[in-house]
């Protein structure tokens, strides 16, 4: 035993001083063009064809027939990928059957929507970017990624990009707003958090920028609806963000179920071919949509699943997500002709040399450490970046009479919803691995940062039965026989902190909703607890933007707290304390009404933008063209003052500074944000469009200059010919602390 032991010393030595250094070692693409060389043409598409889980934990045999056909083709290297596998346990198994049974070893790639978190969870995308603290941003996607990679995920389907200007569409939870500036920033810095300083190491996973492109766009705001939108707003608006993620390194794309000016995504040579891997030039791979090839039959676009493997491949889908129809058709169509071998080759190319990125190749085990998943998943530091980034992500959008921050002692307050005393809900939407139940509730959360003495009462329901991300929840609009309870609660107490909202699983996807005021009885509950108390904190909970314009002219007091996480109790009662002072921006315009939608501050002038007293300008007879609040609005419990603006041309561009006063009584931050206006351009400009925002702290009483810097490329935009210009002429700046409420200067730029 101790000779072979000697021996086995010996033979790793000489191994390891034959070793090639690094200098020796071909580079990433050698490799995969001699594992390509390798390949039979079946394997290749093997590489192409992705997989939700089937695999059990109980045994390698699968129970129904078709999960035995999945399983015998990642023996067969018929699969690259799956997604949806998840824990070290289950995705080491279903490794080994790839690596050490399929003919070439080649290591799956494990992909998962970690959207806002894995196991822990932080705020949802839209909520984060409220906080306009891309730092901040950064770190969550960092945790999420930490936890996830040592789950065994290798690669998630975020950030989603999409940038949408409908608050009926039910996925805008999961972007950025509808802002393209902040939409491109926030890209950025998911990305990089996602995949770190080295893709290579066990906390990074591959990120993927979605849904390419158009699906916030959807018409009518209903999910997968088709989008028909003009060049200039797809080169201005939907398309910089996903630039934006693959100049940050973003490894893959996904696209989309829509199809935008009649071709669906999934087949779309012009977006997939020429612009994205053609004119950008990215070199990662693009994973279609779920069952997006096939559903180009459904949009009738391909007769059938032959031809959508043909279109699909043709247009540059490298990997097929849960359709198999590449595993069905596409060796016949390269032996037939119809598809060119080397669109497979090169699709082939791109997701191995992820893989190779990842290091899978190297070690296709190093996500599986049970060990490390133990000890990362839900720790300390999980838990505290989750808190971090709700405290930051919570907008304060009205305070009259300073109800707010409230004593921690001494009141007695009635709290009101079904909300408030809800631990899943807040998770909200996308959720990850999440175990149901364990957000952090309101009602736990005032509990245990004060000791103010708290009633709480449901009132009415807001919903019933089944919470599930396939199923819609279940409204109550037929009870509301606990208003009354709740309403003698109110009358005895000093203050009112009534949580109404949304479900968390009210929004998301396939969500879409043609109303967007507070659900069932919500808003009869806030009219019949006002009557008797007007001493209401309304705390709110939401996915998407509500339309609000009763709470906004009768309550005094009102805080967006969205879906915040597993910390969300925490938060909420550290900014109703003033343990936290809060400092969060909304990332939407929030209508007065669902009929103003879509309504985005960025929008063009028209040649009649009024007002005049006749009434042929564009407006509505029955509503105001104003939001309720404007994009970038938010309050703090101090307050700023904007003055001295100042434009003044520099070596590639514009310096505007501005002074920024703490005026109020507590220390705070502010988001001091920038806008241009390109007066006159040879494609129309918006009257607004955001170009940079700087978010800094002052004490009480404190000023600072704040100087942002446009560069020449801030002044362009995108011609309809996708070309970058900048236009001399006149141009407005704009520096404030909402879209609504900024200081002007005018220049004249050569
Ligand atoms: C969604 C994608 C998601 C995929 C996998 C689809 O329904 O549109 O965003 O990544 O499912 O779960």
């Amino acid at each position: 035993m101790q000779r072979q032991y000697a021996f086995f010393i010996l033979l790793l030595s000489i191994l390891i001083s034959c070793k090639p250094t690094m200098s020796q070692m071909s580079s990433i693409d050698d490799k995969v063009d001699q594992l390509l060389q390798k390949m039979t043409l079946e394997e290749k598409i093997g590489q192409m064809n992705q997989y939700s889980s089937f695999y059990d934990i109980t045994g390698p045999a699968p129970k129904d027939g078709s999960a035995k056909t999945r399983y015998d083709q990642v023996k067969s290297g018929q699969v690259g990928s799956m997604l949806n596998v998840l824990g070290t346990e289950q995705i080491r198994k279903l490794q080994q059957i790839a690596v050490e049974e399929s003919r070439l070893g080649i290591p799956l790639i494990f992909g998962y929507d970690v959207i806002h978190g894995y196991k822990t969870l932080t705020p949802i995308p839209l909520a984060e970017t409220a906080s306009w603290d891309l730092e901040a941003i950064e770190m969550s996607a960092r945790n999420a990624a930490k936890e996830a990679a040592a789950a065994g995920i290798n690669w998630t389907f975020a950030p989603m990009v999409d940038i949408s200007r409908d608050a009926r569409w039910g996925r805008v939870m999961e972007g950025a707003g509808e802002d393209t500036y902040l939409g491109c920033r926030v890209a950025e810095a998911r990305v990089r958090g996602f995949q770190g300083d080295d893709l290579n190491s066990t906390s990074s996973i591959a990120a993927t920028a979605k849904h390419f492109a158009g699906y916030g766009f959807a018409e009518s705001g209903k999910d997968y609806n088709t989008a028909d939108v003009g060049l200039s707003t797809l080169y201005n608006v939907i398309l910089p963000p996903f630039k934006a993620a693959m100049d940050a390194g973003v490894r893959t794309f996904m696209n989309s179920f829509n199809e935008l000016n009649g071709i669906p995504a999934t087949g779309d040579v012009f977006l997939q071919r020429d612009i994205l891997k053609g004119e950008w030039g990215f070199d990662g791979f693009v994973v279609s949509d779920w069952g997006s090839i096939t559903e180009m039959q459904d949009h009738g676009y391909a007769a059938n699943g032959r031809e959508a493997s043909k279109l699909a491949a043709i247009a540059g889908s490298d990997m097929d997500m849960e359709s198999s129809l590449y595993v069905e058709h596409l060796k016949d169509l390269v032996e037939s002709g119809d598809v060119d071998e080397t669109l497979i080759n090169d699709a082939a190319r791109r997701i191995l040399k992820v893989k190779y990125e990842l290091g899978l190749f190297d070690d296709p085990y190093k996500y599986c450490d049970a060990s490390r998943e133990k000890s990362i998943i839900g720790n300390d530091e999980m838990l505290a970046g989750s808190l971090e980034m709700a405290l930051k992500s919570i907008v304060l959008l009205k305070n009259e009479n300073g109800v707010l921050p409230l004593a921690k002692s001494g009141k007695n307050i009635a709290v009101i919803g079904q909300l408030a005393n809800d631990k899943n809900s807040p998770l909200g939407n996308w959720r990850g691995h999440v175990d149901a139940n364990t957000a952090i509730s309101v009602l736990e959360g005032l509990q245990s940062h004060s000791t103010n003495t708290y009633t709480y009462e449901q009132g009415v329901k807001l919903f019933d039965g089944e919470e599930s991300f396939i199923r819609h929840i279940n409204v109550n609009t037929t009870d509301d026989s606990g208003i009354d309870e709740a309403v003698a609660a109110a009358k005895g107490s000093d203050v009112v902190i009534m949580v109404l909202g949304e479900h968390g699983y009210m929004s998301g996807e396939g969500r879409s909703r043609a109303n967007i005021n507070l659900p069932g009885f919500q808003q009869e509950l806030l009219e019949r607890v006002h009557s008797v108390n007007e001493n209401i904190i309304l705390v709110l909970m939401n996915g998407r933007p509500l339309a609000l314009d009763w709470a906004d002219k009768n309550i005094n007091t009102i805080v967006e707290a969205w879906h915040l996480g597993s910390r969300s109790g925490d938060a909420i009662a550290q900014v109703l304390f003033g343990d936290y002072n809060p400092s969060g921006k909304l990332p939407v315009t929030f209508p007065r009404d669902v009929n103003q939608v879509p309504l985005y501050y960025n929008y063009k002038n028209t040649g009649r933008p009024g007002p005049i007293e006749m009434v042929f300008w564009s407006h509505y007879s029955d509503q105001s063209n104003d939001p309720l609040y404007p994009f970038g609005y938010g309050l703090s419990y101090t307050t700023f003052e904007y003055s001295n603006l100042n434009v003044a041309e520099s070596s590639d561009g514009l310096r505007v500074s501005v002074t920024l006063s703490n005026t109020g009584k507590y220390t705070g931050e502010e988001v001091v944000q920038c806008y241009i206006r390109d007066k006159f351009a040879s494609v129309t400009r918006p009257v607004k469009e955001l170009k940079g925002f700087k978010k800094l702290g002052l004490e009480a009483g404190e000023s600072q200059e704040v100087v942002i810097n446009l560069s020449k490329a801030d002044l362009s935009f995108y011609n309809n010919q996708g070309k970058l210009i900048f236009e001399p002429g006149e141009f407005e700046i704009m520096v404030g602390g909402n879209s609504a409420d900024v200081l002007v200067e005018t220049i004249e730029m050569k």
